[in-house]
């Protein structure tokens, strides 16, 4: 059956045994210790609760007991809860990564499985082995030299070299295989890392004369290296291809560092080199990544998700870089992020950006990025422009590119388009039933769209239903509040018949309580004419019902989008200033996205 084996050869049942084994060889206080601060207090340790934002610390670790538990938010448990909680990892996978740290083998696989798993366990090995070999040759090694004066060329800190574990690896073809020799590692299993190549003559060191950067997994075993070249030899990086514990291009660079301060801010930085992503870093910027590739995954995607919501893209500023970013962003977006472009002035990388601008000024791009929607509406349209197509061939296309994106987005940036291209945003909406070289406004005269003279036709269709049916407005008062009506003759006609005694006596008794109101009057008469404009015709109660039910429903939607939009603003602003967005709001604007994207679906459902 399902057994593990620890090991020194002991056997054990999986899961009550592994989990025993583990927890027992866990020191609670190292490892939580290693996500938050912690200092004593009498027997317990206490630090700021990585679950919920606080500024005084309720929230204990109990090292003699095992447990730990936050007064603030409730939460508690043991080590494999505060992993699954941070990391948002399933128990297995939780179980699965302490009990490796421990020294736990765990085989609740089959033997073919569990030969895999043994062989990524020696990759993880190797690359640890490799990785201290090359830090130590940058650090102390006299042919360490030129990688020491190239880092510090490159403006690196003592600090961001420790972080990043930064090292050199030797002009020689064999000294990173010996090392794993004299350290036990099977050069097969080192090949199949990346780590040794096979030759004529056996095998030989890949990287040499490379400064060398790894790359950890988010749970924070080395996974591949970045092996630069000193100088403007080709190629510029040598990269671990596909191994058995990385996909190429598929990896995130430093995404381990970055996750604390990543789901502190709700927010990540992407960008797209391994430089620039450790230069933000040493710039203060703690939640900055980096994708190693142009076409971003969906998997890397749904990877930044369980960290962050806000993801600000930031590649290079030359054609491929925004080619790169409108694809990522498509990606993002599918993946529930929502995504900002921060924009960099032409041929600058966010490295050479900070070094030349500074921190401060990379924080102004940040603040001032660009909503994806914008930044794809903005290529689409400048694109628009450059061809000069006829006016309303333009109309079309942009309302195609609106109703391309998610629908509540589609009033806010049909007016965006349409002020961009010069046309009233009704021509947009319409434009599918305009023919070409219909009469459009002039290109660049309307700047500014003035409101529309008619209010929205659902004030119009709410009105109508009730003066048909009095009775039906003290029935949705408390639903519908008198703010919905914008226009202002609109609204007396609503508090009039929300205030009507006798709803029995009809549209007549809408007159009598207008009375004196002429405009209104006109406007009641206007609603009850056989050929209104009204696109729904209100066959009895039910059909007025069911109306108003929907207006209901998107009044309710829209004061959520208005509130999301609040917090959203919230956000940015308290992200801009450098602190943190309280969990409460973070908690609630998901739920607000949550609930929005549930009657979206709802909608297209009942369609
Ligand atoms: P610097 O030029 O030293 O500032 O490096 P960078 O990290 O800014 O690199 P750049 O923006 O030129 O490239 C972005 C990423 O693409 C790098 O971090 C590498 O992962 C990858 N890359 C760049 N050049 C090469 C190359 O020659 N070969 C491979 N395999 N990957 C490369
Ligand atoms: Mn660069």
């Amino acid at each position: 059956m399902d057994r593990h084996r620890i090991f020194d050869g002991t056997m054990a049942r999986i899961d009550d045994d592994v989990k025993r084994e583990t927890l027992a060889r866990t020191d609670i206080a190292t490892y939580i210790g290693s996500y938050v601060q912690l200092r004593k207090r009498g027997n317990d340790l206490v630090g700021l609760c990585p679950f919920h934002g606080e500024k005084t610390p309720s929230f204990h670790v109990h090292p003699d007991r095992g447990f730990w538990k936050c007064f603030g938010c409730q939460k508690g448990g043991d080590v494999l809860t505060f992993a699954m909680e941070l990391e948002g990892l399933t128990f297995p996978d939780a179980l699965r990564m302490l009990a490796r740290r421990a020294g736990v083998a765990v085989e609740d696989e089959t033997p073919a499985a569990a030969r895999v798993r043994g062989e990524r366990e020696q990759i993880y090995a190797a690359n640890e082995l490799a990785a201290a070999f090359f830090h130590r040759t940058f650090r102390l090694a006299p042919e360490g030299a030129v990688a020491r004066d190239y880092a510090a060329k490159r403006g690196l800190t003592a600090a961001t070299i420790e972080a990043f574990k930064i090292g050199y690896a030797p002009p020689s073809w064999d000294a990173l295989l010996g090392e794993l020799r004299a350290g036990g590692v099977d050069p097969e299993i080192a090949a199949k890392a990346g780590l040794l190549k096979r030759g004529e003559r056996g095998f030989y060191d890949f990287y040499r004369g490379r400064l060398m950067i790894p790359t950890s997994s988010s749970t924070g075993e080395i996974v591949a290296f970045g092996g630069r070249a000193l100088d403007d030899s080709e190629p510029k990086y040598l990269n671990t291809t596909t191994t058995p514990v990385y996909t190429k291009g598929r990896g995130l660079f430093a995404l381990n560092v970055a996750r604390r301060a990543a789901s502190a801010s709700d927010s990540l930085i992407v960008v797209e080199g391994y430089l620039d992503c450790i230069a933000l870093h040493q710039a203060g910027f703690a939640n900055a990544v980096a994708s190693l590739g142009t076409a971003f995954t969906p998997e890397q995607a749904a990877e930044l998700r369980k960290y962050a919501t806000r993801i600000f893209v930031c590649f290079d500023a030359d054609a491929a870089g925004q080619a790169a970013t409108s694809k990522s962003v498509d990606v993002l977006s599918n993946e529930g992020c929502v995504p900002f472009i921060v924009q960099l002035p032409a041929g600058e990388d966010p490295d050479t950006f900070i070094r030349t601008y500074g921190a401060a000024s990379f924080q102004t791009r940040l603040d001032s990025s660009l909503e994806w929607i914008q930044f794809k509406l903005d290529r689409e349209i400048d694109d628009l422009l450059h061809k000069r197509l006829p006016r309303a061939q333009a109309a079309r296309t942009a309302e195609k590119l609106v109703r391309g994106l998610p629908q509540l987005e589609w009033d806010r940036w049909r007016v965006y388009a349409a002020n961009r291209l010069g046309i009233p945003p009704d021509d947009l909406r319409n434009a599918r039933f305009i023919a070409d070289g219909a009469n459009f406004a002039p290109r660049g005269m309307v700047r500014h769209v003035a409101p529309a003279a008619e209010p929205p036709a659902m004030e119009r269709e709410i009105l109508a239903a009730l003066v048909d049916e009095p009775a039906l407005a003290a029935e949705y008062a408390d639903r519908i509040p008198a703010s919905t009506f914008a226009d202002a003759r609109y609204r007396r006609i609503y508090d009039a018949l929300c205030a009507m005694r006798n709803a029995a006596d009809g549209a007549a008794g809408v007159y009598a309580a207008l009375d004196d109101d002429r405009e209104a009057v006109a406007i009641v008469a206007s609603l009850q004419k056989p050929d209104r404009s009204s696109k729904v015709r209100f066959q009895d109660s039910a059909a007025r019902r069911a109306h108003l039910d929907r207006v209901v429903e998107v009044l309710t939607e829209s004061r959520l989008e208005e509130r999301k939009r609040e917090l959203d603003r919230a956000m940015a602003e308290s992200f801009a200033a450098g602190g943190t967005v309280p969990v409460e709001e973070r908690d609630e604007h998901r739920r607000l996205v949550e609930e929005l994207e549930k009657r979206k679906k709802r909608r297209l459902a009942t369609r």
